[in-house]
């Protein structure tokens, strides 16, 4: 077993983050991936760059039952592709094959927000689709009620509420340590 103290954290496989929209899943990811020397991608930037298209677009022109398998083909190929960190739409966990293959492939880290806070981050910028209900926010109160059971099966919690992005960051290397420590995963 590595010294954690000597030994400075090292990645063997992709660090899948997950949560509800306005988690600050791609925000977090870049300077976590920056943090720890590995590269960063976002699922939902491939998808746009696969299909060509925007994911508003994707949704519009071909529906979420197309863009969701697009998800699904795009989510396979990145979880091979080794060591890196992954920001996930916040629908990815909820596929029971992505979810089954992501739970055995990565490490997946659930940045948890209250419905406060991601009504107000998500606010900030459109293009979700799902969000274009009229009243966004009761639409992310029923989203946190239907999945943050399944997301509770992440490998690791993150509350991030009271937290600043660098403190999220150190929160998560902190768990990090912990996780491959005890759970013997560790490269
Ligand atoms: C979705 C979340 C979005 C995007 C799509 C669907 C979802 O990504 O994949 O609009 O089902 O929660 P973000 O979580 O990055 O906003």
């Amino acid at each position: 077993m590595p010294d954690v103290a000597k030994d400075p954290l090292k990645i063997d496989r992709p660090l899948v983050l997950i949560g509800l929209m306005g988690a600050g899943k791609s925000t977090v990811g870049r300077r976590l991936a920056n943090r720890l020397k590995v590269r960063f991608t976002d699922s939902d930037d491939e998808i746009e760059t696969a299909a060509y298209c925007s994911i508003a677009d994707i949704f519009e022109k071909y529906g979420e039952i197309e863009f969701r398998a697009l998800e699904q083909r795009v989510m396979n190929r990145l979880l091979a592709e080794g060591p890196l960190v992954l920001a996930t739409g916040g629908g990815v966990f909820l596929n029971d094959e992505i979810r089954t293959r992501i739970l055995a492939s990565g490490t997946v880290i659930w940045l948890k927000a209250g419905l406060d806070v991601l009504a107000a981050r998500t606010a900030l910028r459109g293009g979700r689709p799902l969000l274009e209900t009229g009243d966004p926010r009761a639409t992310l109160e029923k989203l946190i009620n239907e999945r943050y059971p399944v997301y509770g099966e992440a490998h690791i919690i993150i509350d991030t509420d009271a937290e600043t992005l660098d403190s999220t960051v150190d929160k998560i290397v902190e768990a990090l340590t912990h996780h491959y420590t005890t759970s013997g995963t560790r490269p």
